[in-house]
């Protein structure tokens, strides 16, 4: 007898009738086959006679076919793929920005859609390295070398992608001592000229939020109700840690607290700021941050629920982009160890580099996330 063993007979006569041969009535197979007269197609509307030949296998062009060399270029062209995509939307979100349309509230959720795709797409690139490293390191050697000098490194759409989002040219690692434009040439090169002149996501989003409502309002101060409100937080907590009897404990409470403090005073320090903003420490500038703050606060206000969603969003993608750099580089360990790139780097320590980098600095991030949680 068939069936599933942890359902019981009990269940057997439901499947039988979802069965295609008892069922009376069934549409399934209803319709006209439009396809068969004719008109764009399948294949030609995705183009796919291109797409679908493009793997062509180096090892095999030298006479020594090696199987996954197949899943090597597959992977990376569905991530070029997906690049694309991450840059169209990101290209129209800037346009939105640009023009000012963005202060049409319709607008708003147009750019939310859109940046939660980014960050979706994010997701499935942080998880897609899995995929590839179903291959071995011994299988990857067995056609490293026809690649080289072929590398990662020379992605025109990774770049565009860290410019457009806002990764300043101060806060890149070196590569091997050179401009990493130096790797392209030509139309690419222009390219990556324009997308470093052109307004960033970060330079528009700071923009966007200094013009957040509340914080020129006359009658409602909220930085210096912000401001009174952290002082009083802080001197109440202060009174709990400081009744407790003497202790190691109470010891460790009374240095954490001086901890917060000091990072939550540092906020209503101009002068602190802007020192953490030349060095690249935070991102936005100052009055940007307020209007951050206020929208962190007030989110569930019913005009910044949508703001809030958008801080969100930006968020997330700044921490997926340092997933991705991070499994990135566990994977090149995984595959060639401390071997030098195929595109002539250290490899793995200046991959580290750039995501140690990510960490200290904020490196394409939009400072809320170093900031927000800690309060
Ligand atoms: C076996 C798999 C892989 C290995 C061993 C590998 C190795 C490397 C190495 C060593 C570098 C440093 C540059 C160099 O000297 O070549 C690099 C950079 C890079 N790779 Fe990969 N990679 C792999 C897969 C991928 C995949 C699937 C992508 C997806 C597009 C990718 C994208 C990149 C990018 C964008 C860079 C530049 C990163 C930066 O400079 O911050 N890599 N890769």
């Amino acid at each position: 007898m068939s069936g599933c063993p942890f359902m019981g007979n009990k269940y057997l006569y439901k499947f039988s009738k979802l069965s295609l041969k008892d069922e009376k009535g069934d549409k399934s197979q209803e319709g006209i086959n439009k396809a068969s007269k004719g008109g764009l197609i399948y294949g030609d509307y995705l183009q796919l006679n291109k797409i679908l030949n493009a793997q062509e296998l180096q090892s095999e062009k030298k006479g020594n076919k090696i199987h996954d060399e197949h899943l090597f270029i597959v992977t990376h062209q569905a991530y070029e793929l997906w690049f694309k995509q991450i840059l169209w939307e990101l290209d129209s979100v800037r346009v939105i920005f640009q023009n000012g349309h963005v202060r049409d509230e319709r607008n708003m959720l147009k750019v939310i859609t859109r940046m939660s795709r980014i960050s979706m797409i994010l997701k499935l690139l942080v998880e897609q390295f899995s995929v590839l490293e179903t291959m071995t390191a011994l299988d990857f050697f067995d056609f490293r070398d026809y690649l080289s000098p072929a590398s990662g490194f020379q992605s025109l759409q990774f770049r565009l992608l860290e410019n457009k989002i806002g990764v300043p040219q101060s806060l890149r690692v070196p590569y091997n001592r050179r401009h990493y434009r130096d790797n392209f040439k030509g139309e690419d090169y222009e390219l990556l000229l324009k997308s470093e002149q052109e307004p960033t996501l970060l330079q528009l989003v700071e923009a966007w939020l200094e013009r957040t409502p509340g914080l020129e309002a006359e009658g409602f101060d909220f930085w210096g109700q912000f401001e009174v409100n952290i002082l009083k937080g802080l001197e109440e907590e202060f009174a709990i840690v400081q009744a407790k009897p003497e202790s190691e404990e109470k010891e460790d409470l009374l240095s954490e607290f001086q901890k917060q403090k000091d990072t939550l005073l540092s906020l209503f320090d101009e002068k602190r700021h802007e020192h953490l903003l030349s060095k690249g420490e935070r991102r936005l500038s100052y009055k940007a941050l307020k209007g951050a703050l206020m929208i962190y606060f007030y989110r569930e206000e019913p005009r910044f629920q949508v703001p809030f969603q958008l801080l969100t969003s930006l968020m997330d993608i700044d921490v997926l982009m340092t997933k991705w750099r991070y499994n990135h580089v566990c994977m090149v360990h995984r595959m060639i160890g401390s071997k030098a790139g195929t595109g002539g780097s250290s490899g793995y320590q200046y991959l580290r580099s750039t995501v140690r980098l990510v960490a200290a600095k904020n490196f394409s991030t939009f400072t809320l996330t170093g900031t927000i949680p800690e309060l």
